[in-house]
């Protein structure tokens, strides 16, 4: 038997269902942002998130589901939504007309990762960009609105928040964490020392225990910001002190791709094991620059949808539509033509099989049907339809013409 790859899962069932409401909950939320639907492909120039993403990052390192098409490109299946956002921003010409663009997107991403719990090779994001605002109040905004989606979902989150500074005070900062790095050479990890030539900021994230000891005592991101990107975080604080949104400070949160400036931060659960992150984002000032735009602010996030579908609190699951059945072999072409004709406003899920009423109901049920409607023999000679309301336990007998 031929099965799904290593780390990619079909969405069916009641998986497929809560799906569903989740891009349902988040779409709304979002268009109430004032955010517009977007869709980018699944595959782009490799260059693309090299440049983007960042060749030091584990994503493009080691992770990009990555091959040369039949025309000999070098292409790969996004491991991320960003990029091709900004590209897609940038390819329209919306860098070059200005103003404010808010996008929304969902879909599949691709990274090789080794998959366990909440960590798969093929998953799903829920993500925004905002385009053209360099204010800090539109980052506190996309957090408040990544806040709303989450607690209309009923689910609990720490939100983590640290600023990356801006190319005035980051080189030299910089600086002076390869600087201790160097001292304690000796002291960290093999990975780390490979960090050190290639995205030494990377080290702060480093997951080794002896390491993780040695850098509580590293130069902190905050304490060395340049005023403007100090007061820029004081404010976003302040923002979010205003409305109610809790967060930590965690001034080793540098996320796993290059192109953050200034804010920075994560989502996470206590209650989904090891991969704890279910959202990430922050500001990129510099990317649409990158990627040979005009210089444009910009801040987002995404969401990793598979990580929340344990915690999604589900609404009860309303009974809605028609269930409708043939008593007798003679009646299934009335059936079949009442269906097309309740379908222009309802659910109709019918069976093709004449069955005694009994089963009818039985399968009515299991569809979650609102009404059963029956009709046979003596139904096609009265010209009438029997009917059960599921939900009040009622039924009656009308007319043909009245359903
Ligand atoms: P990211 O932190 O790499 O950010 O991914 C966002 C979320 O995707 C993570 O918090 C996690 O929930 C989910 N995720 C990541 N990898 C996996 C995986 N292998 N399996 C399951 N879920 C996963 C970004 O991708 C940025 N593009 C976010 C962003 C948008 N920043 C600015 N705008």
């Amino acid at each position: 038997m031929i099965k799904s790859l290593r780390g990619m899962n079909d969405i069916l069932s009641e998986d497929y269902e809560r799906f569903t409401y989740f891009i349902n909950t988040a779409t709304d939320v979002a268009q109430k942002y004032g955010f517009h639907f977007i869709e980018t492909p699944l595959l782009e120039e490799t260059a693309l998130f090299k440049r983007s993403v960042g060749e030091s990052s584990d994503i493009v390192g080691k992770e990009m589901y990555q091959f040369i098409d039949k025309g000999k490109n070098d292409v790969c299946l996004r491991p991320e939504g960003t990029a091709g956002v900004v590209r897609a921003f940038i390819q329209k010409k919306l860098d070059k007309a200005g103003g404010v663009h808010r996008f929304f997107y969902h879909g599949s991403m691709f990274r090789y990762e080794r998959p366990q719990k909440g960590r798969l090779r093929q998953f799903h994001q829920f993500g925004v960009e905002s385009f053209g605002i360099d204010s800090v109040y539109e980052d506190a905004t996309i957090i408040m609105m990544l806040s709303d989606i989450l607690k209309k979902l009923g689910i609990d989150y720490r939100l983590q928040l640290n600023s990356l500074g801006d190319n005035n005070c980051m080189p030299q900062y910089r600086t002076k964490l390869i600087n201790f790095i160097k001292k304690n050479k000796n002291k960290i990890c093999e990975d780390c020392v490979k960090r050190l030539d290639a995205n030494p900021i990377r080290v702060l994230d480093c997951k080794n225990k002896k390491c993780q000891k040695l850098y509580i005592n590293a130069p902190k991101l905050l304490q060395n910001l340049c005023n403007s990107c100090d007061d820029n975080f004081s404010t976003l604080k302040k923002i979010l002190d205003n409305n109610n949104i809790n967060y930590e400070i965690d001034t080793n949160l540098v996320r796993g791709l290059d192109y953050y400036s200034k804010t920075a931060f994560e989502f996470v659960s206590d209650e989904i094991g090891s991969q704890s992150a279910i959202a990430g984002g922050g500001r990129y000032d510099k990317l649409v620059e990158f990627l040979d735009g005009r210089s444009t602010p910009a801040v987002g996030f995404a969401i990793g949808i598979e990580r929340l579908m344990e915690l999604i609190k589900m609404p009860e699951n309303l009974r809605n539509g028609y269930f409708i059945g043939a008593m007798d072999e003679e009646a299934i072409d009335l059936m079949v033509k009442l269906a097309h004709k309740k379908r222009k406003n309802d659910k109709v899920i019918i069976d093709y099989k004449a069955k005694n009423l009994q089963k009818h109901l039985k399968a009515a049920d299991k569809v979650n049907a609102k009404f059963c409607a029956i009709v046979g023999l003596n139904e096609i000679k009265n010209g009438t339809i029997w009917i059960k309301n599921l939900e009040t336990k009622t039924e009656k007998i009308i007319k043909l013409g009245e359903f």
